[in-house]
């Protein structure tokens, strides 16, 4: 529902005139999520007048091919749709392309003759996003080549801002050595790196849940909690992406960046203030807190597997050895779960559970905290066990949150029935949460790192995932449990709740 007090209002937040430029123009990325952002962005009115953009890709495009590429991708991807034929005749011109290889220092000439004729026409005071949305090997290059053109500047006015994509590295050496490549020509203010998942407003909520209500935080500690878990259930599988996900596997694609995001909101101290570093530093903290698994105790605590064929949604499906381009000996990972200890006085002793997988029965998302049971079980029948309370934050899909409590079950006897209260995002607030990249574009616009991942999180997540893998290469010979596609993965992952007394929830 839109409201009608919002008509002719311009958000409070619009950021400076800039060009963003996008490396990797002619990528999914850019046509599926990027460009249709910003066009729901310029129809929300959240942009300055004086905005453009310049993709740059080794395709020889011109301006117009951009634009008719930009156009078919907001027709199909953006939120709001259709397109509007008034905004796109404005919003289309402002799409400029410069072709060129991500290493040939002339592409970064024309790309500087352009930003300078650009500034001149929008009246653009030469603010830069650059945004990085390229294979990973290419980052130190075109950062390289962006400095030495002399297209990055250091100063506050006009700003330069670099948005990096994932994945940051594939290991904390690597993740290191590309700080240090970014850090040659940009400061750590000025880089954001992004992971979508703190642009999805569930995620946001997540801080909002615990801090903005009294109710919550009194009993978010190891005195009333029992156990987390956190799944991000796919039922997709590699689509298309064998190659890079070969050399991935989920730990990596998912787990090091996504999840222990959700991990460090759910379990991090409470920041002084809602800015970039007062949230970082408590991220940091966390994520620092997290108790390093002994390499011979690897399998205790994870637990990694790889789908077989199967079914999902009705439908056959070939097992990861056996998609297109896939390779039949191979032993990445499709499925992950680990058990985590926080080691500090807020968790101490709760058992953290993740998992995440390709192949699932369903698509979903969320965070469970199981409460301790009530003490004394006055009502509890035939040794029948205690309803468990736990609240459930569905991050996707159907967002919202759930509270689950026993209630008495109307009629002459006291018999305990489980029972949900349910808060939804549909219905709360009449409409679909907006794209995580709107939102992180626009904060990366207007200066706001709060969203992204800084330099000491990213190590700091990466130093724990690296520990994982260097135990697995050393089990190189063992066999890699198998999971049908379309089931919930396979019986080991059982054994590592159980030993909790706990099961994996269907959710
Ligand atoms: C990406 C991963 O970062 O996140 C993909 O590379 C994964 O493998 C995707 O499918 C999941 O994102 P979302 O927003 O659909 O949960």
């Amino acid at each position: 529902m839109d409201n009608p007090l919002r008509e002719g209002l311009i958000q409070e937040r619009v950021p400076e005139p800039l060009v963003l430029v996008i490396f990797g123009a002619s990528g999914d990325l850019t046509k599926r999520k990027l460009l249709p952002a910003v066009y729901t962005m310029t129809r929300e009115r959240l942009l300055p007048a004086a905005f453009a953009v310049v993709g740059l890709s080794r395709f020889e495009w011109d301006d117009d091919r951009f634009r008719a590429e930009a156009r078919q991708g907001c027709d199909t991807f953006a939120r709001r749709r259709p397109v509007d034929e008034t905004l796109w005749s404005n919003f289309g011109r402002s799409l400029h392309y410069v072709a060129g290889e991500f290493d040939d220092p002339e592409a970064y000439e024309r790309l500087k003759a352009r930003l300078t004729e650009i500034d001149a026409r929008y009246g653009i005071p030469g603010n830069r996003l650059f945004y990085l949305s390229t294979p990973p090997s290419t980052f130190p290059v075109i950062v390289e080549r962006l400095g030495k053109a002399g297209l990055v500047s250091r100063q506050l006015k006009p700003w330069t801002r670099i948005i990096v994509e994932k994945p940051f590295g594939r290991d904390l050496g690597s993740a290191q050595l590309l700080n240090r490549q970014l850090k040659q020509f940009f400061r750590e203010m000025q880089i954001y790196r992004i992971d979508h998942y703190l642009g999805k407003e569930t995620v946001q909520n997540m801080m909002a849940l615990r801090f903005s209500n009294g109710i919550f935080e009194p009993l978010w500690n190891r005195n009333h909690v029992e156990s987390v878990q956190i799944t991000a259930a796919e039922a997709i599988g590699v689509e298309g992406r064998i190659n890079y996900f070969e050399e991935a596997g989920i730990l990596r694609d998912m787990v090091q960046n996504h999840l222990f995001q959700v991990l460090c909101v759910t379990g991090m101290e409470p920041p002084v203030a809602m800015t970039a570093d007062a949230v970082r530093d408590e991220k940091v903290k966390l994520l620092k807190a997290l108790r390093p698994i002994p390499r011979e105790k690897m399998d205790e605590h994870v637990v990694r597997a790889q789908y077989a064929r199967g079914r999902v949604l009705g439908e056959s499906v070939p097992g990861y050895r056996e998609e297109p381009g896939g390779n039949p000996a191979s032993t990445t990972e499709t499925y992950v779960a680990l058990k985590l200890l926080i080691d500090n006085w807020r968790w101490g002793g709760v058992p953290f559970f993740l998992r995440t997988a390709k192949r699932m029965p369903k698509r979903v998302t969320e965070i469970a905290v199981t409460f301790k049971p009530a003490p004394h079980l006055m009502f509890a029948r035939n040794g029948a066990p205690p309803v468990p309370n736990v609240l459930s934050i569905r991050i996707q899909p159907d967002e919202g949150i759930t509270l689950h409590f026993g209630s008495k079950v109307p009629g002459p006897s006291i018999d305990i029935a489980p029972v949900n209260m349910e808060f939804r995002y549909g219905t709360s607030f009449g409409s679909e949460p907006p794209e995580a990249y709107e939102r992180l574009i626009l904060d990366a616009m207007l200066g706001d790192g709060t969203l992204f991942i800084r330099d000491d999180e990213t190590e700091t997540s990466w130093g724990f995932i690296s520990k994982v893998h260097e135990a697995w290469a050393e089990q190189r010979r063992k066999a890699l449990p198998g999971y049908p596609a379309g089931t919930w993965g396979p019986p080991e992952a059982e054994a590592l709740v159980k030993e909790a007394g706990l099961e994996w929830r269907k959710p």
